[in-house]
């Protein structure tokens, strides 16, 4: 099969997953409960738990104790766009091809519907602990779990985010362009490749290197999203091009230029695919992914 047609599959079934995780639209909270679910489910790429589930493959894992870790990452990345989008930070009305959240379903219960796909992403990932046979698999779900939570958090990607907003219109330094992008962006992606390695159980060394490639792909990740913001297609990307003019945020691509950010988008992910040579010897899956994620469009 050729990659594309691997990917398009994997993305099918972590959808799967991901609907076998999300909450029954009933009762009072129903408007809420709907609201999570249509915005997990209007698409996106998935790679995140794609990310996750294959460091576990390349780990030799096999078992599904993954499975509710890829829908916890999937509902926390879901959370941060929501919130990404509302008036007081980005303030966008289009995302993974439609009307943001607080468009439908207003400001109120796009905010709590970030709210709880943020703390109900813990209660489906502590699901492992059901899952998980014998001390070993234990307390790699507790290692796992103590990265979901911090990786996301103040110390990563919500960092990242508070820099980002509270640094709009003012002139940034490279430096801080890096944090901003490494908080917000390769936090989320260190924790899916630390939390694939953790419940296959490598090594320390393993996860710090697994850790290191998620910050290069994040990097390169936004990076790219910086430059799509510039000069893609809107119908593509399914969410707004602009929008970074519009905010006045100096982006990688303001301090860089055009030109160079796309070589150091090329150049930042072949020091991840130099990381994964000693591991990903098999089907070679994320090095394609990660050389694909070079020249995305969406
Ligand atoms: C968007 O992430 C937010 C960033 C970190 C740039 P994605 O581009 O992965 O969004 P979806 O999940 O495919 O919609
Ligand atoms: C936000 O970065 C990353 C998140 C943590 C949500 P952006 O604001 O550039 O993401 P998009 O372009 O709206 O997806
Ligand atoms: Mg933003
Ligand atoms: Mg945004
Ligand atoms: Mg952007």
């Amino acid at each position: 099969m050729n990659f594309k047609d691997e990917m398009k599959e994997k993305t099918s079934q972590i959808e799967q997953i991901l609907d076998q995780y999300l909450p029954e639209p009933e009762g009072l909270q129903k408007t809420v409960l709907t609201a999570m679910n249509t915005t997990v489910k209007a698409g996106g790429k998935r790679l995140r738990p794609m990310l996750m589930q294959e460091v576990y493959h390349m780990f030799g894992g096999t078992n599904k104790i993954v499975e509710p870790f890829m829908a916890a990452i999937e509902m926390i990345h879901t959370y941060s766009l929501i919130h990404d989008d509302l008036p007081a930070l980005d303030n966008d009305d289009y995302r993974r091809g439609q009307k943001t959240c607080h468009i439908v379903y207003g400001e109120d219960m796009a905010i709590l519907a970030g709210d709880a796909l943020l703390n109900y992403a813990y209660e489906v990932a502590a699901k492992a602990f059901d899952m998980a046979q014998g001390e070993e698999n234990f307390h790699r779900t507790v290692e796992a779990m103590k990265v979901l939570a911090q990786k996301p958090g103040i110390y990563g990607m919500i960092g990242g985010q508070v820099a980002d907003v509270e640094l709009e219109g003012q002139p940034l330094t490279m430096e801080q362009i890096l944090f901003i992008h490494k908080h917000k962006t390769s936090a989320m992606i260190e924790a899916c490749m630390m939390i694939g390695a953790i419940l296959a159980g490598a090594t320390k060394e393993d996860i710090h290197q697994m850790e290191q490639c998620g910050e290069y792909i994040g990097l390169a990740f936004q990076i790219q999203d910086d430059i799509l913001d510039l000069i893609g297609d809107e119908k593509t990307i399914g969410k707004p091009v602009g929008s970074d003019e519009k905010n006045h945020k100096v982006t990688y691509v303001t301090l860089k230029g055009l030109e160079q950010s796309k070589e150091d988008v090329a150049a930042i992910s072949m020091k991840a695919i130099e990381i994964l040579k000693q591991y990903d010897k098999e089907n070679g899956y994320l090095t394609n992914l990660t050389k694909f994620l070079i020249h995305r469009t969406c």
